[in-house]
């Protein structure tokens, strides 16, 4: 068995990690880690989030200044981000983010602790999706997951929980969540008062 993958070594050959898909309406996606020249395209992306979705999916700012952290994080702590950036007439965007953390935080130890599925920090990681207001709903965050789980097992990771959980009143990712296997877990009320569930899903089938 390989040894599992580093971020610097996906940070060193980004293009060996992209996969290509195309939408029914012949859209062109790939979906490749994010690079050091994303900046002003993921400016774009963020500041481009409707209030809904932020109030769904929460980053630290929606401008330049998130968007330059974000690129200057690459390979230097615990994150990997994945863009999804759609192919028009010779421009690309960037229309989603998909975001991995291989570190676990306290809380979610503690809060799985208490269930049946107490996490293992070497194998568990954590996962949180958002695609641009324009782009959800469309199938296109289903078709992703093969492509994103496979780079999740190649960093030896065998589950995902969800980044902060999802709140209680996002009907539509925990529905999606739920078609792609994910279990619930539990409740908890987060640092914002806000109601969200506890999800996870087993990489290595049910
Ligand atoms: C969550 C997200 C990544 C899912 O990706 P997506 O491409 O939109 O998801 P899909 O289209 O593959 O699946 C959505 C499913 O939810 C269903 N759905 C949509 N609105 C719904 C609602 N109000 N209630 C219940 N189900 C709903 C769709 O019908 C579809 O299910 P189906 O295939 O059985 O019909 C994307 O919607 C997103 O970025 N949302 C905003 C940010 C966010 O919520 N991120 C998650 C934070 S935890």
């Amino acid at each position: 068995m390989n040894p599992p993958l580093t971020l610097a070594e996906v940070a060193q050959n980004p293009a060996d990690f992209a996969t290509r898909l195309w939408m029914a309406t012949g859209e062109q996606i790939i979906l490749r880690p994010l690079i050091p020249s994303d900046v002003e395209m993921l400016a774009r992306f963020l500041a481009g989030l409707s209030a809904e979705s932020r109030r769904l999916s929460t980053f630290s700012g929606y401008d330049r200044a998130t968007a330059l952290e974000m690129c200057h994080a690459i390979a230097r702590f615990d994150k990997l981000r994945l863009a999804v950036v759609a192919l028009g007439e010779g421009e690309e965007s960037i229309v989603g983010l998909m975001e991995f953390s291989f570190d676990l935080t306290g809380g979610d130890i503690l809060r799985y602790a208490k269930t049946d599925y107490p996490l293992d920090p070497a194998t568990d990681c954590r996962f949180g999706p958002t695609l641009a207001d324009g782009w959800q709903n469309r199938g296109l965050g289903s078709r992703l997951l093969p492509a994103i789980w496979e780079i999740a097992r190649r960093f030896g990771r065998s589950r995902v929980i969800l980044w902060g959980g999802v709140l209680a009143d996002n009907r539509r990712a925990i529905r999606f969540y739920e078609k792609n296997g994910f279990r619930h877990v539990g409740r908890f009320v987060n640092g914002d008062g806000q109601e969200c569930c506890d999800m996870i899903l087993s990489l290595d089938g049910p």
